[in-house]
């Protein structure tokens, strides 16, 4: 297989690199293609959420992947941190967060898509490299990280989180699962989920860390316990 970021296509401006990376995966491009951008008009999160980022503060990009891995949402968290440093905590399933007095700010978030019957998918990756919270509206202020590097870095962070992925996509499961439990921010903290269920839906439970499939392990107040798939957990006040 081909190095991971060949061939590149750079654009100053589009509307979110996963959907071109997405055309350029359904017209044939190769495993390790990659699309990057300076600024992104419609960014897409998990969740139908946005992801937004001021022009040129950031690392934005969409890699598309042959023969996807299983894990691959895991991996690619696990990757990010390899390249964030020792703070860099993991938010089931792959949020990559600074823990803070006032709870957990958003370094860098993962948005994995494909067509698993086709054999593909395309990987993006958004981490706030420069970001500067004086960019920012003030309400996002709080919830943001950022690697507080400067924007001339965001070159040298792609390298650095190729290769680190490079090296993950080539590893054992059970070595992925160690890394991902090793930074696992939630294990042992009181979630809730659901909440974007119809009322009275929302569910409580402690978080007990991921099973091998990278299911999170909820244990019940009745004593029992659930595995959530996928979704969303927000942590409970202490
Ligand atoms: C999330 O945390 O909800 C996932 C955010 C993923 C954002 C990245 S930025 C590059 C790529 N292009 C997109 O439109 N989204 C991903």
């Amino acid at each position: 297989m081909s190095a991971l970021g060949r061939p590149r296509v750079h654009l100053r401006s589009t509307d979110s690199t996963n959907d071109r990376a997405r055309e350029l995966a359904i017209a044939g491009a190769p495993h390790g293609t990659l699309v990057t951008a300076s600024y992104q008009t419609a960014g897409r999160g998990r969740q139908g959420r946005s992801w937004t980022a001021p022009a040129g503060s950031s690392l934005l990009m969409s890699l598309i992947l042959r023969s996807p891995p299983a894990l691959l949402p895991l991996i690619a968290a696990v990757a990010v941190c390899d390249v964030a440093g020792g703070d860099a905590r993991i938010k089931w399933p792959n949020d990559i967060v600074i823990p803070r007095a006032g709870g957990l700010s958003k370094l860098a978030g993962i948005l994995a898509e494909g067509r698993p019957q086709e054999g593909w998918a395309i990987l993006g990756i958004g981490l706030n490299v420069a970001v500067r919270p004086q960019d920012l509206p003030a309400e996002l202020r709080e919830k943001t990280a950022t690697l507080g590097a400067p924007a001339q870095e965001i070159e040298a962070t792609l390298e650095r989180l190729l290769d680190a992925l490079g090296r993950r996509l080539a590893e054992a499961e059970g070595a992925t699962l160690e890394a991902w439990r090793a930074r696992d921010v939630l294990r042992g903290r009181e979630i809730a989920w659901g909440a974007d269920k119809p009322a009275g839906s929302t569910r409580r439970g402690r978080a007990e860390g991921i099973d091998g499939a990278g299911r999170l392990i909820v244990a019940l107040a009745d004593g029992g316990h659930t595995t959530l798939e996928a979704g969303e957990v927000h942590l409970r006040p202490a």
